[in-house]
């Protein structure tokens, strides 16, 4: 019985957190892996990610990649005013960090700039679970719904590609999704990429 909102989310994160170390290093290596091949990936200047919690896969070898490669990568930080939304600050590696109240760590934004979140190419974000048809749970804030509304007006003409980092157990066949839900364009895991095409 996992219709249910709540009881997916929490069999979903025990999944996560269970994994062991090993399993994770694995995961994002598998990730990178995949990652790295598609041309969105190939193509973007201005990428978001995240620093992983919670049991999420790992994007740290794609973080490595991405400054390889010369890439510009920011970071989510919780908005200061915005109720539930996120900015986007640059993360080199020398950005001085904190925790914010969720314990996640998110770069210090004194005289920061921000990248407008539509000016973004492409942003790989966490999730819960998620379906092949680009349905996202996430973990409950809607932050990243809220972030990226703009989406659902001018579907795949502007803005950045939004893609999510999972493990392929997040899948599931079908997920309730609410009107205000901003769907994906695809998501990678650590054996496969799902594209999106609507
Ligand atoms: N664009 C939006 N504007 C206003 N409220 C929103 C928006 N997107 C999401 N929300 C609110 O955020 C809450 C959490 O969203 P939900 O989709 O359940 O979380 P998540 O995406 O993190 O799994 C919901 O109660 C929803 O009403
Ligand atoms: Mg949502």
């Amino acid at each position: 019985m996992m219709q249910d909102r709540k009881t997916l989310r929490r069999h979903m994160r025990a999944r996560r957190q269970a994994l062991t170390p090993r399993q994770q290093r694995q995961a994002s290596q598998a990730l990178s892996h995949i990652v790295r091949t598609q041309l969105w990936f190939r193509q973007a200047r201005h990428v978001a990610l995240y620093l992983p919690n919670d049991g999420e896969i790992d994007p740290s070898p794609l973080i490595a990649l991405c400054r390889h490669l010369g890439k510009r990568l920011y970071l989510p930080v919780l908005h200061p005013i915005r109720h539930n939304r996120l900015w986007f600050t640059p993360y080199t590696a020398d950005t001085p960090m904190r925790r914010n109240r969720y314990r996640i760590l998110e770069p210090v934004l004194q005289g920061k700039p921000v990248r407008p979140a539509q000016a973004l190419d492409l942003v790989l974000m966490p999730l819960v679970a998620f379906s092949a048809d680009g349905g996202r749970m996430g973990m409950g804030g809607g932050y990243y719904d809220r972030t990226f509304a703009f989406k659902l007006q001018q579907h795949g003409l502007k803005g950045p590609k939004l893609i999510g980092l999972a493990h392929d157990f997040q899948r599931q066949t079908r997920l309730p999704l609410e009107p205000w839900d901003v769907p994906l364009d695809g998501v990678a895991t650590d054996c496969c990429f799902y594209r999106i095409s609507y």
